[in-house]
């Protein structure tokens, strides 16, 4: 009887702890982080149901948009070297071989009309402040002409190989603010002037893997101003693919055992159940020559 008491007492207790204080602790140490949400709904400056026209967006983005950027792909290289050209606009402005494939459709049209708020960097660039966004919103462009350009950026992504797809779309997407010095990349912004440009240094993103976990890399990448009121760091507009493929890339860097460590787990486990069967049997054959 004294036995089940004890353990009353002790389920009790272990009760309180885990489904009364815990996700309590949990809660105001971790809050809840909101999903990502990739419909981009909150950008609506562009009627994206118009079908694009290739051939006028390739006019269109020769015109307007490689005197910044290199699109590699359609074998327009970059203009200036990096260091002349975070000079010149603060941050490298990045290749556009990818970004037809990578940016969600609707914040891509969105962002060429208007780069800041598609950023979500209002706080950062008030309409009339000091400061411009080095890049112009394309805003007197047609909602027809914005897909055209569009449409010609999905038009000259490469087709990317599976083994390197991942390495890829990180470098274009993030390549031009943040290192990863595990896997030897420095960041195509020389750091002093990204840390002038920015306001902060963007972190290495080495270890972010573990520190932040996928779930928050998710929803941070996705809008960081939901989850850092402030930040310097704009809102990526991926789709959820590109996004999937960037978090699986710091995962290759920071955390290159993962899948080596989780297998492991298993061959432990049944040890332990092995152990304890045999534990369990060595138990009954003492216990039996004492009785
Ligand atoms: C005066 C230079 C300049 C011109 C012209 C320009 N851009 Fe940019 N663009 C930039 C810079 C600089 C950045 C990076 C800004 C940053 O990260 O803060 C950028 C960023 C981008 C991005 C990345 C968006 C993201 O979410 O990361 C895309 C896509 C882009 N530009 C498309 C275009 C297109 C399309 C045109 C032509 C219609 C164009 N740009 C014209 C300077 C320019
Ligand atoms: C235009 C530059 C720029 C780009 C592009 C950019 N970041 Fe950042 N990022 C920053 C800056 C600056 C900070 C530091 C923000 C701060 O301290 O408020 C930051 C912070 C972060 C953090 C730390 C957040 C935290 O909780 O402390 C992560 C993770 C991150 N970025 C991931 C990414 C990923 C992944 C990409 C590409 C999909 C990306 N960033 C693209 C500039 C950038």
């Amino acid at each position: 009887m004294k036995e089940f008491k004890i353990l009353a007492i002790i389920a009790a207790l272990v009760g309180i702890t885990y489904y009364g204080i815990e996700p309590y602790a949990h809660h105001v140490m971790h809050p809840e982080v909101k999903a990502a949400d990739f419909t981009f709904k909150d950008l609506k400056n562009v009627d994206t149901s118009l079908a694009g026209n290739t051939e006028n967006g390739k006019a269109l983005v020769e015109a307007n948009c490689i005197a910044c950027h290199a699109i590699e792909s359609a074998g327009h290289p970059a203009m200036m070297p990096n260091a002349d050209a975070a000079a010149s606009y603060g941050v490298v402005p990045p290749d556009l071989s990818h970004s037809g494939r990578m940016y969600d459709k609707n914040y891509l049209a969105n962002f060429i009309f208007d780069p800041v708020s598609a950023m979500k960097l209002s706080h950062k660039y008030p309409v009339g402040g000091a400061k411009a966004f080095p890049m112009p919103a394309y805003n007197w462009m047609t909602p027809q002409e914005i897909m055209d350009v569009v449409s010609y950026l999905q038009s000259v992504a490469p087709k990317v190989a599976e083994k390197d797809v991942n390495k890829v779309t990180y470098d274009a997407a993030c390549g031009r603010c943040h290192s990863m010095s595990y896997a030897k990349f420095e960041a195509t912004t020389p750091k002093d002037a990204i840390k002038a440009y920015m306001g902060a240094t963007p972190p290495d993103l080495s270890q972010y893997i573990k520190s932040r976990k996928e779930h928050y890399l998710h929803g941070f990448i996705n809008d960081p101003q939901l989850l850092l009121a402030g930040t310097s760091m704009p809102r990526v507009g991926l789709n959820e693919k590109a996004q999937e493929e960037v978090i699986a890339y710091m995962e290759e860097v920071g955390d290159s055992k993962k899948a080596e460590r989780e297998s492991v787990g298993l061959w432990v486990m049944l040890y332990t159940l092995v152990f304890a069967i045999l534990a369990y049997l060595w138990k009954r054959k003492i216990w039996s020559e004492v009785h």
